[in-house]
């Protein structure tokens, strides 16, 4: 690999919201390492209707210090995406440390099962509000920063659920849903600016996730085995870094005729319906 393909996001700064762990930290250590200054956020308290921790402080901390510990311009911020105040002041926050924001990558989001009749109204606004409402208000604050530079990189988060039903989380079906909407809609609105913005649904990704949805269902086998049947490639699983890569790749110039895409890194689930 080249030096020069491996710096190819030097100058370039990016936020990645649920950034304290898992899909969201391998998306930031594989930016940082690419040469850009990653700003992470994290809601660092949990959710009363989700069945699994969400990344405590010292998550987030212990982040930072690995992220910048490679060298790379790192900055942990404690912000939850649900409240437009906050997602405001982070990313006033993060243009003075950073001096601008290239990259978005809208990736914080909840899940929780329940049958129709059994979501409360705070199970359905928890994860409607984390997933939809939290990447509403980080686009909302961070693409006229981007109008104004002519030039961003959006990339949303959404999910197979955003492509078709899972069974036991129409809510969380309507959020992923609803990402893919808000990414075509922005992305027509914003093309003449040189403004990409782009979703990834991944398919069952190994993650603390999905060990809390376990509990809900009193599994007797192994989760991932379980949350990945509609899988066509079954002999390895994806990794929160797979997901990473695409993310970065749509963080690129190389992608740079991409734009209102979804792209699939599910194993192959959604070609099987
Ligand atoms: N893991 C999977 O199998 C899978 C599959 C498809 C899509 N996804 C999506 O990928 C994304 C990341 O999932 P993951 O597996 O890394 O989950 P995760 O639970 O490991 O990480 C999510 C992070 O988001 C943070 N977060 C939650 N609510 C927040 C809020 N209101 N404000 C700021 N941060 C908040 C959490 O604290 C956590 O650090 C999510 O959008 C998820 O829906 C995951």
């Amino acid at each position: 690999m080249s030096e020069l393909f491996q710096q190819d996001f030097i100058n370039k700064s990016a936020l990645i919201t649920g950034g304290a762990r898992n899909i969201g930290l391998a998306i930031a250590r594989n930016l940082a390492s690419r040469g850009a200054s990653v700003a992470i956020v994290d809601i660092c308290h949990d959710l009363e209707t989700v069945p699994y921790c969400m990344s405590s402080e010292e998550d987030l901390n212990n982040s930072v210090a690995e992220l910048a510990g490679t060298g790379a311009r790192t900055l942990g911020l404690n912000c939850d995406v649900r409240n437009e105040n906050q997602v405001q002041k982070t990313i006033d926050r993060v243009v003075e440390e950073f001096g601008g924001l290239d990259i978005l990558v809208n990736n914080a989001g909840i899940i929780s099962l329940f049958p129709l009749k059994e979501i409360s109204e705070k199970a359905w606004d928890e994860v409607l509000d984390v997933c939809l409402k939290g990447t509403f208000f980080c686009c909302k604050h961070v693409v006229p920063l981007m109008v104004e530079k002519k030039y961003g990189k959006v990339v949303n988060i959404s999910s197979v659920a955003g492509l078709r039903g899972l069974g036991l989380s129409i809510h969380y079906a309507a959020a992923k849903h609803g990402v893919i909407g808000l990414t075509k809609a922005l992305a027509m609105e914003v093309a003449d600016h040189n403004i990409n913005v782009n979703a990834i649904c991944p398919g069952t990704v190994e993650s603390p996730m999905l060990d809390g949805l376990a509990s809900q269902l009193s599994l007797d086998k192994d989760t991932y085995e379980h949350f990945s049947q509609g899988h066509l490639i079954k002999d390895r699983r994806i990794t929160p870094d797979d997901i990473a890569n695409a993310v970065r790749w749509l963080a690129s110039d190389e992608s740079r005729f991409l734009t209102g895409a979804v792209i699939n890194v599910d194993a192959g689930w959604t070609a099987g319906g």
